[in-house]
């Protein structure tokens, strides 16, 4: 019952259409939490792979797995990602790479993956509110929620988005893999069984390709 009453917003859409970002404006402006559920994926891959547990190998460290799995998010600085924190931990970094998030992509797409890790989103919704990013945020986790969005862009341009993020920690960046990359995820993510990527009907949805960051926002603030 105490959940019911924390608003929450989501933000869905594939990678690159700028919900990290807009998500992180929001909540900074509204001050209230962030769920950056991609980011929870990346960091239950990245555990995963410290720990060489693999997926057929999943229920039965289940328990181990959950011990460690203590996740906090932090908005940080606007143009700069979502710091993700695991037990104390900055990772943001280490999650950040298209190698962890090829596994990710490959990992969610499991129902016992998504399983285990709902009841973990679910927790982050607490007051003053919440807003998640993510890809099934509207249509599975939070169906509740008051406000939905979802974000496109063209390939071409969340390419470019995610470019510039490589870059700027120090990856270097091949725009042809990269396009390959992103086009092979989206297409896993829209076609996958299990909590596909899609709108949920009651979403507002948004084309950022030619939108300032300033710009999504007031067009979302004209929803609220
Ligand atoms: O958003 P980000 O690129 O960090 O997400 C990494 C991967 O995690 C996505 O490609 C997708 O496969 C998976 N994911 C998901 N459901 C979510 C968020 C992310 O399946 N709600």
């Amino acid at each position: 019952m105490k959940d019911k009453k924390v608003p929450v917003i989501t933000i869905d859409g594939p990678s690159g259409a700028g919900k990290g970002t807009i998500t992180q404006m929001l909540a900074i402006d509204l001050q209230w939490n962030i769920l950056d559920s991609g980011a929870l994926y990346r960091t239950l891959a990245y555990l995963m792979v410290q720990n060489e547990i693999d997926l057929l190998h999943f229920e039965e460290n289940k328990e181990f797995v959950k011990e460690k799995f203590i996740v906090k998010f932090d908005p940080g600085i606007i143009g700069e990602p979502v710091r993700v924190v695991l037990n104390g931990e900055d990772i943001t970094n280490k999650v950040r790479t298209e190698e962890i998030a090829k596994k990710t992509s490959f990992l969610a797409a499991d129902p016992i993956i998504r399983h285990f890790i709902k009841p973990c989103q679910r927790e982050f919704m607490k007051p003053p509110g919440l807003i998640a990013d993510g890809r099934d945020m509207g249509t599975v986790i939070f169906k509740e929620a008051m406000h939905k969005f979802f974000l496109t862009a063209s390939l071409e341009e969340r390419a470019k988005r995610r470019q510039v993020q490589l870059k700027r920690q120090g990856s270097e960046v091949n725009m042809r893999l990269l396009l390959q990359e992103l086009e092979d995820r989206d297409k896993k993510d829209i076609e996958r069984q299990h909590s596909p990527l899609r709108p949920a009907t009651n979403s507002v949805i948004i084309d950022t390709s030619n939108l300032t960051p300033e710009g999504v926002v007031e067009e979302i603030k004209k929803n609220l």
